[in-house]
């Protein structure tokens, strides 16, 4: 698949602006602070239905302005249009091919990408909230159920939390089974999660570890899911590939673990406390890692995900690349450029590097010369 035309209005620092791309490699470069990252990151609105930037919806509305339109062509086997609005203090609007969708996960699966931005080294640095948002949303492009399921076990998580908060020590028959009962809400809901993360982990580390081998001459990555439901002993006990034994055991874990919780006053077992450890060799990289190391791995990582996605899909993802070669030596350059073969590709840049000069044929856009042509800018 491809975008063909892209159409933003009030969007960022764009007040009506048209730009059309062609299948294959585009570069779109141009000073700092021009808007190359939004529009990469309106392209990816019409993947996830919301900013790859953790961006609220109202700060991608134009200063001053009440309402935000993007209009998105995608040419596959047909074309498909992809409209989304965004009205101050309303909910967002997603017509697809000229029809409302009546719910944001029903956009999931329409637009498949990756996306690839310096701040995915955050990946490997920071908290397991952002190993936890790469997995969603890789998954919900693989299965768009996926996001229901997510919706769904996060909706029981707050009933459960706002319960345990309500009933304040008192440790009572009746607390306890109504605990009881969300519980048994929440192991269905949860073992999907689970089911899901396991086998996605799994299917992306074969990947990943023979690209992080190659890129870097050397090393293996390794990924280990680090469950928040099962401790790590608990883990060698449960099969992974069963859904309905996942349910079970967790089950069974959350009925042993209920008085710490009421205790705590909160849900702390499940996987909305997912993590994903990253090991080179057997090294936790993010204790362990140099920068050049962490970059590598969160250079294979989005290559795997890239290749996950074609291979589950049978599609051709977009995949979108926000000023990431510069970080990267020429070796590692290299390695991403050689992955850009037959799907659409769109760079941003300040400067055409050297490596993006070696690509067989691409199509730079300067982005400063487009914005001086279109008279509503
Ligand atoms: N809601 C908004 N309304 C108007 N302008 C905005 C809004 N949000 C961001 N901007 C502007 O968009 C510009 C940044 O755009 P963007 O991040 O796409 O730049 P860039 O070309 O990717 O820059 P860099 O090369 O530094 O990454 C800034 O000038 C910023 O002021
Ligand atoms: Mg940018």
């Amino acid at each position: 698949m491809f975008v063909s035309d892209i159409h933003l209005n009030n969007f960022r620092n764009y007040k009506s602006f048209d730009l059309c791309f062609s299948d294959g490699v585009t570069v779109l470069y141009g000073k700092n602070g021009l808007g190359k990252t939004n529009i990469l990151e309106a392209v990816f609105l019409t993947v996830i239905g919301k900013s790859f930037r953790n961006s609220k919806d109202a700060d991608l509305i134009r200063y001053g302005e009440q309402e935000f339109n993007i209009n998105l062509s995608i040419k596959e086997d047909i074309t498909e249009n992809i409209s989304i609005k965004y009205e101050k203090n309303r909910e967002k609007y997603i017509k697809v091919n000229g029809f409302y969708l009546r719910k944001m996960g029903h956009l999931m699966g329409n637009v498949i990408a990756v996306i690839f931005s310096p701040e995915d080294l955050q990946l490997i640095t920071e908290g397991p909230a952002e190993r936890r948002k790469f997995m969603d949303i890789a998954i919900s492009q693989l299965y768009p159920s996926y996001y229901f399921d997510l919706l769904q076990y996060n909706k029981i998580i707050a009933q459960k939390n706002s319960l345990l908060k309500n009933i304040k020590f008192q440790n009572s028959a009746s607390n306890r089974a109504m605990i009881d009962l969300w519980n048994d809400q929440l192991s269905e809901a949860g073992s999907k999660i689970i089911y899901k993360r396991y086998e996605f982990i799994n299917e992306i580390c074969k990947i990943a570890s023979e690209k992080n081998k190659i890129i870097s001459g050397k090393e293996t990555l390794k990924m280990q899911y680090d469950s928040g439901t099962f401790t790590l002993e608990e883990m060698g006990d449960v099969d992974f590939t069963n859904k309905e034994e996942i349910c079970r055991k967790m089950k069974m874990y959350l009925l042993q673990k209920m008085d710490k919780e009421i205790e705590r006053e909160a849900a702390y077992i499940g996987p909305h406390r997912d993590d994903i450890i990253f090991k080179l060799e057997e090294n936790d990289i993010k204790r362990f890692g140099s920068q050049g190391q962490k970059r590598t791995a969160v250079l294979s990582l989005k290559m795997s995900e890239l290749e996950l996605l074609k291979k589950k899909t049978g599609r051709k993802p977009i995949f979108l690349l926000d000023d990431v070669l510069s970080e990267l030596d020429i070796n590692r350059q290299r390695a991403l450029i050689n992955e850009l073969t037959n799907i659409q590709t769109l760079i941003t840049c300040t400067h055409i590097e050297e490596t993006i000069k070696g690509i067989s044929s691409f199509k730079a856009i300067e982005l400063e010369k487009l914005i001086e042509k279109n008279p509503l800018q």
